[in-house]
């Protein structure tokens, strides 16, 4: 019970820090919150969202899953990125995976894993999109974070074929990102996905509005 005892005591201290700087602190935060930023990354605790991109409460809606996946089936993904797009209007969405995922890992392993089969199937099958291009690297690690690049991508990808999005690009300036997380180093990395590139030749399968291009 230790350990519980000092969360408790950490938010005593926490909330004096912050009335110290600003009296109105909480008050203010509970007014609303407008974050310009929505974040989609992986449940590993080594992963802490906020604190490694530098931001404070109320700038980034987050939302967290094993392997950071959009999977379209998923309600409490898509009820994230209607939410975030449609009312709170976030400017940015950002896929975030990170080197040494676990669920990367599992994915890629002959491996009966209970109720995560089901979700480790999306890597499964992000593998399989990208069959060649992964089967072609012989070092096994470099394969390993491959994947872990190719999955937020295609995770990207995801979000843009979701009409809350594409609704989105027509009305105001919004961008998906991907990102990868280097716990080795700490490094933050843009990945800097060329959609233009990636979808072309795909947009019409999923394109909802019968417009030339999804990304513009
Ligand atoms: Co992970």
């Amino acid at each position: 019970m230790k350990r519980i005892e000092e969360i408790f005591q950490t938010n005593k201290e926490w909330i004096q820090e912050k009335l110290a700087i600003d009296s109105n602190y909480f008050e203010n935060l509970s007014k609303g919150q407008t974050p310009e930023f929505l974040y989609i990354g992986c449940s590993d605790s080594r992963v802490t969202a906020e604190e490694l991109m530098g931001l404070q409460p109320g700038e980034a809606f987050i939302h967290r899953n094993i392997a950071n996946l959009v999977n379209n089936v998923d309600l409490n993904v898509m009820s994230v990125l209607e939410y975030a797009v449609k009312y709170l209007k976030v400017n940015h969405i950002i896929v975030c995976g990170h080197y040494n995922c676990g669920g990367i890992k599992a994915a890629m392993e002959a491996k009966d894993l209970g109720i995560l089969n089901p979700w480790l199937r999306n890597v499964r099958d992000v593998y399989r999109l990208h069959k060649e291009e992964l089967g072609a690297i012989t070092d096994e690690q470099t394969r390993y974070n491959r994947l872990v690049e190719l999955n937020v991508q295609e995770q990207c990808v995801n979000i843009i074929k979701t009409a809350v999005v594409q609704q989105a690009y027509h009305d105001r300036e919004i961008t998906v990102h991907g990102w990868v997380f280097d716990m080795y180093t700490g490094r933050l990395v843009n990945l800097e996905i060329d959609f233009p590139k990636i979808l072309a030749g795909i947009e019409e399968i999923y394109n909802l509005y019968g417009d030339s291009s999804l990304t513009s």
